[in-house]
């Protein structure tokens, strides 16, 4: 049977549409722990061209489904080529100074990236129609009265935590559309770590024996790596735009959070000292009670977590598979 010419020009459009791209995404600290979960997350995905960008080589262990660009996000001219070549939808933007202490140290090094680098990103945006999705945190907050929802005052304690919330003041006075998605204490692994994280750390320190001294006046929402690559992807795909705090569902004492770990191990206790804050003498002042209230993004974008326990059973299986 012969299939009349303009019936053919519908059927070839239909099956075009199905496969194509209508998101392209650049994602920035592509590398970090983040980063590549979300690669993870979007690589290869039908509808989404993603472009990974991050400061030197590519360091993802995943090498296929996606573009990468080396991007260092405090060089104006560079972050400018990369909009005019990819004319991006949406611009993920989890590269950060998250180093607290380091923040504190080197101020204006975490204001370039924090602040600075943020502000032409938002600049970019408008110009390109580009939505932004931006990573914040939890030490935007004083701590004194977490959990938190997204209506909570902000009031941060450290260079840090000024500089985060400064980058979220830039972007929710642009108007441009955004999302500020904010997250607490994050825990997983990847190929080739910048900084390491409190479950490794424990992990690691206890199965070499090593005396840890671990604070026990401070409380977060420890969050699965994989579960706010998870959370960052509904709000993008869902086409959100506003605050949402995505973290575990768990609030936890650190001491406790060390504790499961051991535990889950098998590792000797006997090895962890508590400590208060105050004792450890840290440049950066920590935020004491902080957690978050994750309902909103629960209701609106079905995010759902694992609990800590769950999340040490994937990151176990993880490790072994290294
Ligand atoms: N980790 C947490 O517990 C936590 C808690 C709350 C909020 N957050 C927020 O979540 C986001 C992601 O955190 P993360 O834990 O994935 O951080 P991460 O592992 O430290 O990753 C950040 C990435 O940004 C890159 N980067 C730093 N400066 C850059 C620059 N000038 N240009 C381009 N890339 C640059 C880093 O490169 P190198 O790898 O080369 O250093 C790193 O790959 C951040 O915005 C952070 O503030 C994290």
């Amino acid at each position: 049977m012969q299939v009349p010419v303009f019936l053919l020009g519908i059927f070839i459009t239909c099956g075009c549409m199905a496969d194509s791209i209508q998101k392209t995404v650049i994602l920035s600290g592509a590398n970090g722990l983040l980063g590549q979960k979300l690669v993870e997350n979007l690589a290869g995905r039908r509808s989404v061209n993603l472009i990974a960008t991050s400061q030197g080589d590519n360091r993802i262990l995943l090498r296929e489904g996606y573009t990468y660009r080396p991007l260092d996000i405090t060089n104006p001219a560079a972050l400018r080529a990369i909009f005019e070549e990819f004319k991006p939808t949406e611009f993920i933007n989890s590269a950060a100074m998250t180093n607290v202490d380091q923040c504190e140290k080197e101020k204006d090094l975490c204001w370039k990236i924090n602040v600075e680098a943020v502000a032409e990103i938002v600049n970019l945006c408008r110009e390109f129609g580009t939505r932004l999705i931006h990573l914040s945190t939890d030490f935007i907050f004083d701590g004194e009265n977490g959990p938190y929802d997204e209506r909570a005052k902000p009031n941060p304690l450290s260079w840090y935590g000024q500089s985060k919330l400064k980058g979220e003041e830039i972007i929710i006075g642009a108007g441009i559309p955004f999302l500020i998605i904010r997250t607490v204490l994050l825990y997983g692994i990847v190929a080739d770590m910048s900084r390491s994280n409190i479950v490794l750390w424990a992990r690691e320190s206890l199965e070499e024996k090593k005396p840890i001294k671990v604070v026990n006046d401070q409380f977060r929402s420890p969050t699965l790596a994989e579960d706010l690559a998870e959370g960052v992807v509904l709000a993008l795909m869902k086409g959100r735009q506003g605050i949402y705090h995505i973290s575990g569902p768990d609030q936890m004492c650190i001491t406790d959070i060390v504790y499961q770990v051991a535990d889950f191990y098998g590792l000797d206790k006997s090895n962890i000292t508590e400590v208060s804050s105050d004792s450890l003498g840290q440049p950066a002042k920590r935020p004491p009670k902080t957690g978050f209230i994750i309902l909103k993004a629960q209701t609106e974008l079905g995010y759902n977590p694992h609990s800590f326990q769950e999340g040490l059973a994937i990151l176990d299986r993880q490790l072994r598979e290294e």
